[in-house]
């Protein structure tokens, strides 16, 4: 098992109080495994993908474990993180391909950004990889501003990849990006997966549809909580847990109508993470909650590799 992630509790200090992000979210990555991570807007993927990383000065670890090829993380120890992330563990952050630096040549922030880590590679390996995810060497001359969004994000890749981590977490790295880059996107992903030079990835994004064409596995997470997790073809076709049914259930269909079939979405919104209520955080807008639902749903593995946390579910 490359990461085994244990009831990770993650929170955010602010004026109004902590915000619990991450609330006792455990699961496993398979060697060689691509995971999707997928649920709405603020259910606490991008805090997962950080919190392997680094917790910023808001962030506060408030408990649980993460275990990468054998060795639990020091997550709340910064200077003792340094010997894992980039060398063992690697995010291409969300937003990234917008925060690269306009005034540097790609070939200059490659460079810097290796110095800053002490680490060499050689100009023809770093090519090979360019090549690999279909990136003409040229591009290392070349501004931020001269490439496309997907020209960037794969450039991002290749700079994340360099020490051959055994876990990438890529960041929301499609969205804002059209068909076409979307797909050379995730076509350099599972290249760097199928070269070996990344073990086993996290595919974070709110985009359902797309995360089944590339995850051998998808885990839906509720304000801040897993929901489910199983294969993508049993996730994707026989849901368990009320919340991914309805997350499936509105994904809009090519050609069909509104008029025929309107787009159903999921009426309300999650609860506030600063102070969470008691029992099963989707209780307020599930079709089948009830009085057992006061109660919180442990997560339970009701079939090989298929996790839910819903009392319906077993
Ligand atoms: N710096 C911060 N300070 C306080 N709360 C934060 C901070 N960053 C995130 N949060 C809160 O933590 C929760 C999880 O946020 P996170 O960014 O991890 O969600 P997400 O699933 O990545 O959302 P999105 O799909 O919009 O990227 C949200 O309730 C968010 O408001
Ligand atoms: S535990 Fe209850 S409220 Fe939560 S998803 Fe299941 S049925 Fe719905
Ligand atoms: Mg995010």
């Amino acid at each position: 098992m490359t990461l085994t992630v244990n009831d990770l509790r993650v929170h955010y200090r602010t004026l109004r109080g902590e915000v619990r992000a991450l609330d006792g979210v455990g699961f496993d990555l398979a060697d060689g495994e691509i995971l999707g991570l997928a649920g709405e807007s603020g259910c606490g993927k991008t805090t997962l993908g950080k919190a392997l990383i680094r917790l910023d000065g808001r962030m506060r670890h408030a408990g649980g474990t993460v275990t990468l090829d054998g060795e639990e993380l020091p997550l709340s120890d910064d200077r003792a993180m340094n010997a894992y992330r980039f060398h063992k563990i690697s995010l291409v952050p969300q937003y990234s391909m917008s925060a690269l630096n306009p005034t540097r040549r790609i070939g200059r922030m490659v460079r810097e950004l290796l110095a800053s880590r002490g680490v060499s590679v050689d100009t023809d390996e770093l090519h090979r990889r360019l090549a690999l995810v279909g990136l003409e060497p040229g591009v290392l001359d070349r501004y931020p501003i001269e490439l496309s969004g997907g020209m960037k994000q794969r450039a991002v890749m290749v700079i994340s990849t360099l020490l051959d981590p055994s876990v990438l977490i890529a960041d929301e790295v499609t969205s804002a990006l059209d068909v076409s880059n979307q797909q050379a996107v995730v076509g350099a992903l599972t290249g760097l997966r199928d070269k070996g030079l990344v073990t086993s990835m996290i595919f974070v994004t709110h985009d359902i549809g797309l995360t089944s064409h590339i995850a051998d596995s998808i885990m839906v997470m509720y304000a801040g909580k897993l929901a489910e997790k199983a294969p993508t073809k049993i996730l994707t076709t026989a849901p368990r847990h009320p919340y991914t049914k309805m997350l499936i259930g509105s994904l809009p269909q090519v050609g069909a109508r509104y008029a025929d079939k309107p787009l159903s979405g999921i009426a309300g919104s999650p609860p506030s993470l600063l102070d969470p209520p008691a029992g099963c955080r989707f209780r307020d807008r599930c079709p089948l909650a009830d009085r057992q639902c006061a109660e919180e749903p442990p997560v339970v593995e009701i079939a090989p590799r298929h996790t839910v946390a819903c009392w319906k579910a077993a």
